[in-house]
C-alpha cells in the first residue's frame, strides 16, 4: 500500500464554552517589565490572528514587578478598552503563593479568584485554573471551592494546570462541573503529555488541552538548548524542524506550533512572545503542511529514538 502523505488537517478554531476560540491562544506571563502601550499592541495582535483565548495567572509578575502585576496590566487594558473584554475568553489561575509555595485551600482559591477579578477589572473570568497541584489540600476541598466559584458566576468554568491524569481524575470525582481545561507544558521538546495519558484523558473527557511554553520558552525559535542534557537530541530536533520549515518556506517556530496543532486532541498552544510582529507571524503555523512522516520525524527526533 502507498503511505498516505496527505497534509494533516489543522483547524483554525474550535467551539469552547459556547464560544468560537482560535486554536492559538496568547499568554501574559511575560507582560511585567513591558509598557501598557505594548500590552494593547500585543492583545490587538493576538485578536487579529484569532487568538482570543487569553491566559494569565495571579503569580505572573512575582520576582520582578510583583505578584499580580500581569493581571493588573491586563486589567488596565480591559478598563481602557471595555468593548474588547467580550472578544476575549479569559483564563486565570491561582494556588501558587510564595514562599509556601502552594495553597489550594478553599479559602485561598476563593480569595485568589476574587483578587484576580479586581486586578483584571472584570466581574468574571471564563476559566479559573488551579495552577499547580497542592499536596496539602484534599481534592474534595479543591472541588468545593471550584464548584462555588462557578455557582457564584465568578468563573464560567474551571480547570487544572500541571496536574497528572490521576490527580485530574481524583479532583473530577468530587466535582459537579466538568474540568473544562487542562494546561500542561507541551512542545516538540517537552512532549511528555503525548505519552503520559494527559492528551488521551483530554480527548476522553472533552477538556481543552492548552500547551504552555509551546516553543520550549523560546528554545525552539532561537535554537539555544534549554538547560539540562540532550545536546545531540536537541540539535537533531532543530535540524528536523528546519528541514520541514525549509520545505514549507516558513519558520521553525511556525513548524513547532503546527506540530502541536496537528495533534487530534485539539491542543491550543499559548504563544508567549512580547513582539506583536511575532504574534502575527505565528498564524503562519496554520499554513504549514505536515504529513504523518514529518510529524513522526519531529517526534522521533524529540524522543531521541525511532518509533518501535
Ligand atoms: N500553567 C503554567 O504553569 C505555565 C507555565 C509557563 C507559561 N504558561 C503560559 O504559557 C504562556 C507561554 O509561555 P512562554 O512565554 O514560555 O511561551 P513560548 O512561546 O514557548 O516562549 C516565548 C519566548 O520565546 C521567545 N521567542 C518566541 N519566538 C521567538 C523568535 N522567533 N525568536 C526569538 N525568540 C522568540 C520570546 O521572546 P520575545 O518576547 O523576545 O519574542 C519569549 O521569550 C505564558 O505566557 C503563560 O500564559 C503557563
Amino acid at each position: 500500500m502507498t503511505p498516505d502523505l496527505t497534509p494533516l488537517a489543522i483547524d483554525r478554531d474550535l467551539m469552547f464554552l459556547d464560544r468560537t476560540i482560535g486554536r492559538l491562544s496568547y499568554g501574559c506571563w511575560r507582560f511585567p517589565g513591558t509598557s501598557d502601550e505594548s500590552v494593547s499592541e500585543k492583545i490587538d495582535a493576538a485578536l487579529s490572528i484569532g487568538a482570543n483565548l487569553i491566559d494569565t495567572a495571579a503569580i505572573y509578575g512575582f520576582g520582578g514587578a510583583g505578584f499580580g502585576e500581569a493581571e493588573t496590566m491586563l486589567g488596565r487594558f480591559i478598563s481602557d478598552r471595555s468593548s474588547v473584554r467580550d472578544e476575549m475568553v479569559l483564563v486565570t489561575k491561582g494556588g501558587i503563593l510564595p514562599p509556601l509555595p502552594y495553597d489550594s485551600s478553599a479559602d485561598h482559591l476563593t480569595a485568589s479568584c476574587e483578587a484576580s477579578l479586581k486586578r483584571l477589572q472584570t466581574d468574571r473570568v471564563d476559566v479559573f485554573l488551579v495552577h499547580r497541584p497542592d499536596n496539602l489540600t484534599a481534592h474534595e476541598e479543591v472541588a468545593g471551592a471550584l464548584s462555588a466559584l462557578v455557582k457564584s458566576g465568578k468563573a464560567r468554568a474551571v480547570g487544572v494546570s500541571n496536574y497528572t491524569v490521576e490527580q485530574t481524575r481524583a479532583l473530577q470525582s468530587f466535582l459537579d462541573v466538568p474540568l473544562a481545561v487542562t494546561q500542561p507544558e507541551i512542545s516538540a521538546w517537552a512532549c511528555d503529555a503525548l505519552s503520559n495519558g494527559m492528551l488521551d484523558h483530554a480527548q476522553a473527557t472533552g477538556s481543552l488541552p492548552m500547551a504552555w511554553s509551546p516553543l520550549a520558552a523560546g528554545a525552539l525559535a532561537t535554537g539555544v538548548k534549554p538547560s539540562g542534557g540532550g545536546e545531540q537530541r536537541f540539535a537533531n530536533l532543530i535540524s528536523v524542524l528546519d528541514r520541514v520549515a525549509e520545505e514549507n518556506g516558513t519558520t521553525r517556530d511556525c513548524v513547532a506550533l503546527a506540530w502541536l496543532l496537528a495533534h487530534p486532541a485539539g491542543i491550543v498552544p499559548i504563544i508567549g512572545t512580547q513582539s506583536p510582529d511575532r504574534i502575527r507571524s505565528s498564524a503562519g503555523a496554520f499554513d504549514v503542511t505536515l504529513n504523518r512522516q514529518d510529524w513522526y520525524a519531529v517526534y522521533e527526533a524529540s524522543l531521541g529514538q525511532k518509533m518501535p
